[in-house]
């Protein structure tokens, strides 16, 4: 039997962190609403000790969904804890995220407590946001960077007050796969409620450009639930991206493992994100970007029209996006030429050929890309000469 694969949408929290990305109650309920049809199993709506508004966005978020677990997230500080329970109490699915970091760095130098002290704050934090939730997800704060003893330890004591996810941040963006994957395999050895009633998330940060493959180790090892963001938007260089880790699933793991995620809503909730977000997504993003199944190089272009599989490993339709893409540039063979042209309804006889392909190739080398229009006029001038 495949194991299910929770996916937890951050993009209205981690990801609203970017400078410059706010979002106003309305524009987040709008994507909160959007999450739920592409299928996002819980939607971290906000942080709502941060600002009235924050409190009110994640309220209204929490009463409008249906299906979705709603999550506020809230530090391990009793004001956080309470705030965010009023804000998803009228939840159909709520969910209290409540964290603390592990690293000793930061237990020495930013919460200048001593290890003991703090796990009497996770006992505290996760036994109050219990009062209030069923549901409720602990996350060890710098994970990555932790002793493992005392990791397994926090760990213990979170799940023994009451948490039912245990989310494992690579708060820094330090982990490497294969540390990471071992960290996770000993977690589910030494704490056997990870087989079972507690789930093992992962959440990864982009700093090495490492966040998806991170989380994909983690999974592989026993984790099964995963934090992302659309088109990987969030603190610094970024969350893992939900595309990326939905599509690495359905194409290389299928056999293992499955989400609850509708691919065809990708596209449309990626451009929806950057838009409401003001965050363009770069050309070369997998699965989302405008260049992900476009081809341009004769060789690649030739391979494609023949038959798609050549140079693609995914269908284009399967993510909602156009389709794939011929862009004529002056790396295209005259097989891509000849195939825009009829698209656009020119004919070219064969001793006409090598003619208007090297008309092509001096128009190429003006623009940088060929466009439909530029390729019609080119025709027209052929055709009056
Ligand atoms: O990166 C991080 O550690 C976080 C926590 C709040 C889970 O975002
Ligand atoms: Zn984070």
């Amino acid at each position: 039997m495949k194991q299910r694969i929770y996916i937890f949408d951050t993009t209205l929290r981690d990801g609203e962190q970017v400078p410059g990305a706010k979002l106003n109650p309305e524009e987040k309920l709008v994507l909160a609403q959007q999450l739920e049809k592409l299928g996002v199993d819980i939607i971290e709506a906000g942080f709502p000790i941060s600002s009235p508004q924050d409190f009110n966005a994640v309220k209204t978020i929490a009463e409008s969904l249906k299906r979705s677990t709603v999550c506020a997230l809230a530090r391990g500080l009793d004001a956080d804890i309470d705030t965010a329970a009023r804000a998803v109490e009228n939840a159909a699915n709520p969910r209290i995220h409540t964290f603390i970091s592990v690293s000793d760095i930061h237990i020495e130098h930013q919460m200048r407590k001593t290890r003991d002290e703090v796990l009497k704050m996770v006992d505290h934090a996760v036994s109050r946001a219990k009062k209030y939730c069923d549901n409720v997800e602990f996350s060890p704060m710098d994970a990555s960077r932790a002793d493992i003893d005392y990791l397994i330890k926090f760990t213990k004591v979170a799940i023994d007050a009451g948490a039912t996810t245990i989310n494992l941040p690579d708060t820094v963006g330090y982990a490497i796969p294969e540390e990471w994957g071992a960290m996770c395999k000993r977690m589910v050895e030494e704490i056997p409620a990870f087989k079972d009633e507690v789930v093992m998330s992962m959440h990864t940060h982009d700093d090495l450009g490492l966040a998806t493959a991170n989380a994909i180790a983690g999974v592989v090892n026993g984790a099964r639930q995963i934090e992302c963001t659309l088109n990987g938007v969030g603190e610094r260089a970024g969350n893992c991206s939900l595309e990326e880790v939905v599509m690495i699933i359905n194409s290389r793991y299928k056999d293992r493992f499955e989400t609850g995620i509708n691919t065809k809503e990708l596209v449309p909730t990626s451009q929806m994100v950057s838009s409401t977000m003001h965050l363009t997504v770069q050309a070369n993003k997998a699965i989302v970007g405008a260049n992900a199944f476009a081809h341009s190089s004769g060789i690649h272009q030739d391979g494609i029209i023949k038959m798609r599989e050549n140079f693609e490993i995914i269908d284009p339709a399967t993510v909602g996006a156009e389709g794939s893409a011929i862009v004529l540039t002056a790396r295209s063979g005259r097989h891509a030429l000849l195939y825009k042209l009829r698209e656009l309804g020119y004919e070219v006889d064969k001793e006409d050929v090598n003619d208007v392909y090297q008309q092509f190739l001096e128009l190429a080398d003006r623009e940088k890309e060929v466009s439909d229009s530029a390729l019609k006029n080119m025709m027209e001038d052929l055709v009056t000469q």
